[in-house]
């Protein structure tokens, strides 16, 4: 097939007509580690979320999927409210971790970014030893007063990222020094040094090769014991390998919520449908 045949037999998601969209699907739980209400979102006066309203359960993974565009990582960014770097951005509704309004003025974001870490698409490890990048959250935020305390922290948290082994013997080596795969535990052992209670990915593995990323899912499923997370992916093998629940985004719309291994055999919807059956994407 030729490649205008090919991009002919595509359809434009944005030949769907959206108007009056309601989420279809479980997007609530019982358990919910964080609540969000009828979230909207704007660049200047450029609508980029509609209406999102969503839960992330206790100990959950959620994924996040869509065509690329259509919000994801600006829906991740409210959720520790990472937008508010962006000068022209501007979230309205109602956003919550256990019941407390992240957006309440008086709230510090700088404790709420400990307890709602994040871990980005490509690895950024500080020009730092890896000792130094994964104490760094714990002294800033004044976790501990004894080195001691501080080893033990670096080490526990390297341990989780499943980095310790490889790494114990050059503590003091720059981090930047590491595989690419090896920078993106660090920066989850990093995450995980402040004891977040949540923890965002958007494409953690988009940047690393197929045993790197093997090994990242590994871990966040052992990581889901102990943390909530809510990952982004562009591949939906790896949404339906880490997740519980997997949500698909459409121009800024929440189009539809549910187990994992309902959306990638059965979904509600036929936007669902048409983004993992390749119609577009
Ligand atoms: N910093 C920004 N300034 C202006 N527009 C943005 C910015 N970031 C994202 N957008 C716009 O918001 C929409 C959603 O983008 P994004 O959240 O990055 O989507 P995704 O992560 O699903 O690819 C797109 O139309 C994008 O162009
Ligand atoms: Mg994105």
């Amino acid at each position: 097939m030729n490649k205008v045949n090919t991009e002919l037999s595509k359809e434009n998601p944005e030949a769907h007509d959206l108007s009056g969209l309601e989420t279809v699907g479980i997007p609530f739980t019982d358990t919910a580690k964080m609540s969000m209400r009828d979230v909207n979102v704007f660049y200047a006066d450029k609508q980029a979320i509609f209406d999102v309203s969503l839960d992330i359960g206790q100990n959950e993974v959620l994924a996040m999927i869509g065509p690329s565009g259509c919000g994801k990582s600006t829906f991740l960014r409210c959720l520790n409210r990472m937008n508010d770097t962006i000068d022209i951005c501007s979230v309205q509704g109602s956003l919550k971790l256990e019941g407390q309004d992240i957006y309440d003025p008086k709230l510090d974001v700088v404790p709420l970014r400990a307890r709602v870490g994040m871990v980005f698409q490509k690895p950024n490890p500080f020009p730092k030893s890896i000792y130094d990048n994964v104490a760094y959250g714990p002294r800033i935020h004044g976790l501990v007063n004894r080195r001691t305390d501080l080893d033990e922290i670096v080490e526990t948290s390297l341990q989780k990222a499943g980095l310790w082994k490889e790494v114990r013997d050059r503590l003091h080596s720059p981090g930047t020094g590491l595989s690419g795969g090896q920078q993106q535990r660090l920066c989850i052992a990093r995450t995980i040094a402040v004891s977040p209670e949540v923890i965002l990915m958007d494409e953690p593995c988009s940047a690393l090769d197929p045993i790197a990323t093997a090994k990242i899912e590994e871990l966040i499923a052992e990581l889901s014991e102990n943390f909530t997370i809510a990952i982004v992916t562009h591949s939906m093998q790896q949404a339906a390998r880490v997740s519980h629940r997997t949500a698909y985004f459409h121009l800024g719309k929440l189009v539809e919520v549910n187990e994992t291994e309902k959306v990638f055999t059965n979904p509600d919807h036929k936007l669902t449908e048409a983004y993992i059956t390749g119609r577009f994407g």
